[in-house]
């Protein structure tokens, strides 16, 4: 095992370009202070993030993924992971909302992206494109990249949850960088990582089920993949 996370085991394999990924039943929240174990989350994440990561490919959105090999694991390249969490807002919610004080639901006027340096210890501070140069986690090209790359994939999120009568307010991912240096998308997209609501409903078909005590994060999971698997073939 090369790398335990919240959500995931990372192993190494035969191959020193690939890596096993194993995606655990696990939830938290509050950066790890609260910690449950639900049976059958990890499948789903990687069920959901691997149809989602298929779709990107076949657009022409480069990432890291290789293959899913069973319902829990899945092959990836192996990046040298950049430490930033890249955030993309379409409609207020969640910390937007109670820094700004900007009720949730208020659709932004243009997509908002935002910065976290991963740094457990310090909580995952928001920082800005200075603070990425001065503590030279990327380079001013590196972060354009990021950032054309972060609206394309918002764009192609919007498209693809739109499909399956999904609102996408928000979502997080995160770039990895090969040793030619090109940059490429990597982590997961869920809704362990992203906001989705219910168009017609609003109903939160995500992780702030769990983070709010809204009741029962399977079913919900479930009902993303199934629509997911309903358009995809
Ligand atoms: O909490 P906040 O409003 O900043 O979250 C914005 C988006 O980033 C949400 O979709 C949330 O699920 C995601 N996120 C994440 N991992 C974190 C922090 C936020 O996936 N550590």
């Amino acid at each position: 095992m090369l790398y335990e996370g919240k959500a995931k085991k990372l192993f190494k394999t035969d191959d020193s370009k690939v890596l096993r990924v194993e995606y655990l039943d696990q939830a938290t929240a509050l950066n790890g202070a609260r910690k449950d174990s639900i049976a059958g989350k990890g499948s789903l994440n990687n069920q959901i993030t691997s149809h989602v990561f298929e779709q990107f490919t076949q657009m022409g959105i480069q990432n890291h993924f290789i293959g899913k090999i069973s319902n829990h694991e899945q092959l990836i390249e192996a990046l040298d992971m950049i430490p930033l969490e890249v955030v993309v807002r379409n409609v207020s919610a969640g910390s937007f909302s109670s820094r700004l004080a900007i009720t949730e639901g208020e659709p932004l006027a243009f997509p908002v992206l935002e910065f976290y340096f991963k740094e457990d210890d310090l909580d995952d501070p928001i920082i800005n494109e200075d603070h990425i140069k001065v503590l030279q986690i990327a380079t001013e090209q590196e972060i354009l990249t990021i950032k054309q790359e972060a609206h394309k994939i918002n764009q192609a999120l919007i498209t693809l949850f739109h499909k399956i009568n999904i609102r996408l307010i928000d979502f997080k991912i995160e770039f990895g960088k090969r040793a030619d240096g090109t940059i490429l998308l990597a982590d997961e997209i869920t809704p362990d990582t992203c906001r989705l609501w219910d168009e017609k409903t609003n109903d939160h078909l995500d992780k702030d089920v769990y983070r709010r005590d809204l009741g029962e994060i399977v079913p919900v999971y479930r009902e993303v993949l199934d629509r997911l698997e309903k358009i995809i073939h």
